[in-house]
């Protein structure tokens, strides 16, 4: 049940963004649209399904990441009608709509089919997981990309609703941080750290807004470790988790990296000065800086770990200049998040014009400026990959002996949540509770 403050803050989210649709449908010539939660996906020629999330569109105004089946139609000037599908089912527990203030915004009507409802006379779209056949049946438009990346600009500036949402996905994100660490250092496997995060979280992995990275030792390394190993190793260096959460569909996204009872004592320091550069990055966040500069940033602060710590031998602009940092860092500094983790409009400008990643970065999600209301994750990472170090062997830009006795601790990376204000960063991810 969300307190009598979060109800009110959703209250006026929800009027800002019919005011808000109603701007965008009438001056793309729409009458309405119909957004679809979507459904599950079986494997196939099997009973069974994947997992399942509502599509970003229908989550911004219903906050119920698991519901299937659901149509939400929204008409400038009129209440948002919620076909909710509520089927009678013995198989399965029927949806029901929690006693929540929000649902008063809405007209619901409660159905067992699940197909699309009839759409009144006029010009509509339907957005969401609906192929052309589909929508050409109901005389609608499907996904029409101004509309679509008009409805994404939306989602990129959070309402004071949305912050809370992503405040409170922080906090239960790192408590289940919090249980998995002394786990590890209690001598657990990455199974068990996987599983003390979800019992201190209260989240089946199925709800969790991406598969948690529980890696240890060189699985830190491989950046979207996807296993869990069942037995501890013999000598525990490091823990890479990078595990999220997800409250009323708005995601957390946090990464920490610790050192085990058997890390060299090279690995710590690193971590701290991975920490320091975060911090450092975070610090810079303020509408009107250029995500891009502060990725390039992170790369010249690599590059001075790397000279610092002994890595390289060359100077930290050498080591940026050639490409080492990259081969040591390949992803990005961040992302955009929201109701998808890695959430809309990172690449194009408010004008829509698209705004590619720069040459040589193409992992980096986010292009933009920063602007007051963005939530952005601020990511940095220093990790030993073989594979991509290896074409620097014959440079002798890399002190290989220091590089391979860190070689089996993977990697650090240090992940928070922070929203852009005009006063600064504010980062959601509390430091002070960890
Ligand atoms: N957890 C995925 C990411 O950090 O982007
Ligand atoms: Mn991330
Ligand atoms: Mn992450």
């Amino acid at each position: 049940m969300p307190t009598p403050d979060l109800a009110a803050a959703q209250g006026r989210h929800l009027d800002a963004l019919a005011r808000a649709y109603a701007k965008i449908l009438t001056a793309e010539g729409y009458d309405g649209v119909l957004l679809y939660s979507g459904h599950a996906h079986r494997h196939f020629g099997d009973d069974q399904t994947a997992s399942f999330a509502a599509f970003g569109h229908f989550l911004h105004w219903v906050p119920m990441a698991g519901l299937e089946h659901g149509w939400l139609l929204i008409r400038p000037g009129a209440r948002p009608t919620l076909y909710f599908h509520a089927p009678a089912d013995f198989w399965h527990l029927t949806p029901r709509l929690p006693e929540e203030a929000w649902v008063e915004a809405f007209e619901v009507e409660l159905r067992s089919e699940t197909a699309p409802p009839s759409l009144p006379a006029g010009r509509f779209a339907i957005l969401g997981e609906v192929d052309a056949e589909l929508a050409s049946s109901l005389g609608a438009e499907a996904n029409p990309e101004a509309l679509t990346r008009a409805l994404n600009e939306l989602r990129v500036h959070k309402s004071d609703y949305e912050v809370a949402c992503l405040r409170e996905a922080n906090r239960r994100a790192l408590t289940g941080h919090r249980a998995a660490r002394e786990v590890f250092l209690a001598g657990g496997a990455e199974l068990d750290c996987q599983l003390a995060y979800l019992g201190a979280a209260r989240v089946r992995e199925s709800e969790l807004p991406y598969q948690n990275i529980v890696g240890l030792n060189a699985h830190g390394g491989v950046l979207h470790y996807q296993h869990y190993t069942i037995d501890a190793p013999a000598r525990r260096r490091s823990l890479l988790l990078d595990g999220g959460h997800r409250y009323r569909g708005y995601c957390a996204d946090i990464t920490r990296t610790w050192p085990g009872p058997d890390a060299d004592p090279a690995f710590a320091p690193l971590v701290e000065g991975v920490t320091t550069l975060q911090q450092r990055l975070i610090a810079a966040l303020r509408p009107g800086v250029s995500y891009v500069e502060l990725h390039e940033r992170m790369h010249a602060g690599l590059g001075e770990l790397l000279a610092e710590h002994g890595l390289v031998r060359c100077s930290p602009g050498a080591a940026v200049a050639t490409g080492i940092t990259r081969a040591f860092c390949p992803h990005g500094l961040g992302h955009l998040l929201g109701l998808q983790v890695h959430d809309v409009a990172g690449r194009v400008a408010a004008d829509g014009s698209p705004l590619p990643p720069p040459a040589g970065h193409p992992a980096l999600r986010l292009t933009r400026e920063l602007e007051a209301g963005m939530v952005v994750t601020m990511e940095p990472g220093l990790y030993i990959i073989p594979m991509l170090l290896e074409r620097f062997r014959d440079t002798h830009d890399i002190d290989w002996h220091r590089v391979e006795g860190l070689a089996d601790h993977g990697g650090v990376r240090i992940e928070d949540n922070v929203l852009v204000t005009v006063h600064g960063p504010d980062n959601l991810t509390l430091h002070d509770a960890e």
